[in-house]
């Protein structure tokens, strides 16, 4: 027997434009008619485990994300988000302690197979982070850096940088400053930047841990237009606590939770449910899920 439709009162577009709705009426300007499942996806984790030293963060995840389709990952703070999708490019290679078992595959090759380049993962599967982090290089160079050191063929670098800010909807406000630091855009261009710096590299799919945390509601909306013209190029999986973001940009969106283990108390996230964005905001299958997105937990 389905759950009642969750409606929850939000503000739509950030904070004060007037507009209220669903969760579900919200996700109707990104929808689509889509399968249940991608019919082809770009990415599967499959019986993903990991730990932290001893802890088990995160248990069991299998997810599938399609090709050209925007993914969103929900749930509360410490449900392992960040975690699974640091293990979608290895980035979680990086932390130390950390372990991961079962498998990812990318066009169904495992990206942690034995020979596998991590660094040739990250520039297929590229990441934007919480907080803008350009490096301390003029504008150009932020754009430079990543087709030089992977020894990408350039005809003429100049375009590249060019194409880079068009596809990231800033080239218009930094054409006459290429020159000038990085450092001096404001956080929403710096945003923007880093989204540019990724797409630099030609990746397949871009993963984003809450992008657009650290930016005030005129600068999201600008991320989020962003996003659904990235989605024709681009497969997109977003890690966000804002569920009016998941409605508004996500085809699919994937909630998890934490759950305590009895003895130890210890919190390892899992995945409780995943389906369509329409269909999770409107009809969850999970009680969890009903309670996480009507307010009631988390
Ligand atoms: N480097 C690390 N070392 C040890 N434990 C970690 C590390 N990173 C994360 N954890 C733990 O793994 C669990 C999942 O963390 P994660 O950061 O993936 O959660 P999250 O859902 O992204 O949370 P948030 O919404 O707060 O960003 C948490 O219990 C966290 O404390
Ligand atoms: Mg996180």
């Amino acid at each position: 027997m389905p759950n009642p439709p969750a409606t929850v009162t939000i503000r739509k577009g950030g904070d004060d434009d007037g507009h209220v709705g669903s969760l579900a009426q919200v996700h109707q300007e990104a929808e689509r008619e889509l399968p249940d499942l991608p019919p082809n996806p770009v990415m599967e984790a499959i019986d993903l485990n990991v730990f932290y030293g001893d802890f088990h963060a995160v248990h069991d995840v299998k997810l599938s994300f399609g090709k050209n389709e925007i993914t969103a990952l929900i749930g509360p703070s410490g449900c392992g988000k960040s975690t699974v999708l640091r293990c979608l490019n290895r980035m979680n290679d990086l932390v130390a302690g950390a372990r991961v078992e079962g498998q990812v595959t990318y066009h169904g090759q495992d990206i942690y197979a034995r020979g596998v380049d991590p660094i040739m993962v990250r520039t297929h599967i590229g990441m934007v982070f919480q907080k803008p982090n350009p490096f301390p290089k003029s504008i150009y160079d932020n754009i430079a850096y990543g087709p030089r050191v992977t020894g990408m063929k350039v005809d003429k670098m100049d375009d590249v940088v060019e194409e880079a800010l068009r596809g990231a909807a800033l080239w218009d406000e930094v054409k006459d400053k290429l020159k000038q630091s990085a450092y001096g855009l404001s956080g929403g261009q710096q945003q923007r930047l880093c989204i540019a710096r990724t797409i630099a590299t030609k990746p397949d799919v871009i993963l984003m841990d809450e992008p657009c945390s650290a930016l005030d509601p005129i600068a999201t909306s600008r991320i989020e237009d962003l996003m659904l013209e990235l989605r024709e190029q681009y497969t997109i999986i977003i890690v966000t606590h804002n569920m009016q973001q998941a409605a508004r940009v996500s085809d699919r969106t994937a909630f998890f939770t934490a759950k305590p283990d009895e003895t130890t108390g210890n919190r390892t996230g899992l995945l409780v449910e995943y389906n369509l964005t329409n269909k999770l905001f409107s009809n969850p299958n999970d009680k969890r899920t009903e309670d996480y997105i009507s307010g009631r937990f988390g």
